[in-house]
């Protein structure tokens, strides 16, 4: 549980780099799914990591060179008839009592409110989103105070980006934050332990799909992004989503699929034979997956660059195709010119947190962002070869028997200060454990 103390901690973190400036955030927009029906409410997640409001059509600012209404929120007021409608809203007064507001105001008066806290202030921190209305009344706010700015000589000279702020804040986990993710992580553990062994040949992935995602609902979670459920060679297309082939004897299944809980993402891959044993080829790759994953992980520790555990990977996956004979040449030369591309296409992993593929920065020019203990990163190596695989120029042909192989594993893992620890272990990986 997210405290009131705690989030008011991290608006005056945030406060403490604004300075002079005032930023300002909005709520994330409704999101039609067809016609007049709206799919369910999702707060923009530097919003809720503020606020920890969940309503659309809300602004807040943060201004910390203000006396006394450094904070202020700007929501939906109340509205007996339309909360009829359109459901619970908290309303002016609860803004400032339950959110810790030091002054709110109905969203109607935002033109006419919010420019007393931008007028002194050297800079907006805000950063432009979805909402396209809403990036242009900020503009126009901008542009309002430029124009007398030759007079009073004071006034918002700049706007950046206030995730260049924020997002460095957000990249570390506090306790609350990370008991939110080992529960998501849990929920999704026992989803995949549930699926793994309802999957059986002859089933449609979606009814795998209704597996997982019942345990997500009987916990109170929802699905963090479309549940990848890809049988035989739809494993080697990387967001499949469409989960409606049936399963055959001989394939394997891919499951790519994460609980949202609180907020907080969970993202875990498997992949394992439907029919219990892996054939030869199955086998070989997975356990090359597995042994590249296996040596990724052990890079994530404090100090590590963060491309460390990629190149660890890629290294890893990239000799035991030459092994195998599917790569050939010079090894260096293969991973400076991304020979192996047709084979594993995408990074090693992303931040994690309250979006799937979280905030912060992976490289700093040519600085490399280092490890520290509270991040959480996923590790996702994978092999795919598609039935119709092109390798690059001077690659040898691949033989029949390796198409339509695809595997990914897929583990989420926070740093500690002495290593790391892997949120998602209890679901098992190693090919004993696949097999039945
Ligand atoms: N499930 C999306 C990803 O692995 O990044
Ligand atoms: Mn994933
Ligand atoms: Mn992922």
């Amino acid at each position: 549980m997210t405290t009131p103390a705690e989030y008011q901690q991290r608006r005056e973190r945030l406060m403490a780099k604004i300075g002079g400036g005032t930023a300002i955030f909005r709520s994330a927009p409704m999101a039609v799914m067809h016609n007049d029906v709206e799919y369910s409410y999702r707060q923009d997640s530097d919003f809720f990591y503020l606020t920890g409001f969940n309503e659309p059509n809300a602004v807040a600012v943060l201004a910390p060179h203000q006396e006394e209404h450094k904070f202020v929120l700007f929501v939906q007021p109340k509205d007996p008839e339309k909360e009829t409608w359109t459901g619970y809203r908290v309303g002016v007064d609860d803004a400032k009592t339950v959110y810790g507001a030091h002054e709110a105001y109905s969203i109607d008066e935002l033109d006419e409110k919010l420019p007393q806290y931008l007028q002194k202030a050297d800079r907006i921190y805000y950063r432009l989103g979805r909402d396209k209305k809403f990036n242009e009344t900020v503009l126009n706010h901008w542009q309002k105070l430029m124009r007398v700015y030759p007079k009073h000589g004071t006034g918002p000279i700049a706007i950046q980006d206030a995730g260049t702020l924020l997002h460095p804040l957000r990249l570390v986990k506090s306790e609350s934050e990370l008991e939110l993710m080992r529960k998501a992580a849990q929920i999704s553990v026992e989803a995949h332990e549930r699926a793994r062994e309802f999957a059986r040949p002859g089933q449609y992935e979606y009814q795998v799909q209704a597996e997982l995602e019942y345990l997500f609902q009987q916990h109170g979670g929802t699905p963090a992004y479309p549940s990848i459920v890809a049988s035989g060679k739809n494993a080697c297309i990387l967001h499949y989503i469409e989960n409606d082939r049936r399963m055959e004897d001989g394939d394997l299944l891919l499951i790519d699929a994460g609980c949202s809980y609180g907020y907080y993402n969970a993202d875990i891959t498997r992949t394992f034979p439907i029919n219990g044993k892996f054939s030869r080829e199955q086998k070989t790759i997975y356990e090359l997956v597995l042994t590249a994953q296996i040596a990724a992980i052990a890079q994530v520790k404090p100090g590590n660059p963060y491309k460390q555990f990629h190149e660890t990977a890629v290294r890893v996956l990239v000799e035991g195709l030459m092994d195998l004979g599917l790569l050939q040449g010079d090894i260096e030369e293969i991973i400076k010119e991304e020979k192996y591309k047709p084979f594993y296409m995408h990074r090693t992993g992303h931040w994690l947190g309250l979006d799937v593929h979280d905030v912060g920065v992976y490289q700093w020019g040519e600085e490399p962002q280092l490890l520290q203990p509270g991040q959480v990163l996923t590790v996702e190596p994978g092999i795919y070869i598609a039935p119709d695989i092109k390798p690059v120029e001077g690659q040898p042909e691949v033989d029949a028997r390796w198409r339509g192989i695809g595997v990914r594993i897929e583990d989420d893992v926070l740093v500690t200060p002495d290593g790391c620890e892997v949120l998602t272990a209890g679901v098992p990986k190693s090919v004993e454990a696949m097999e039945r």
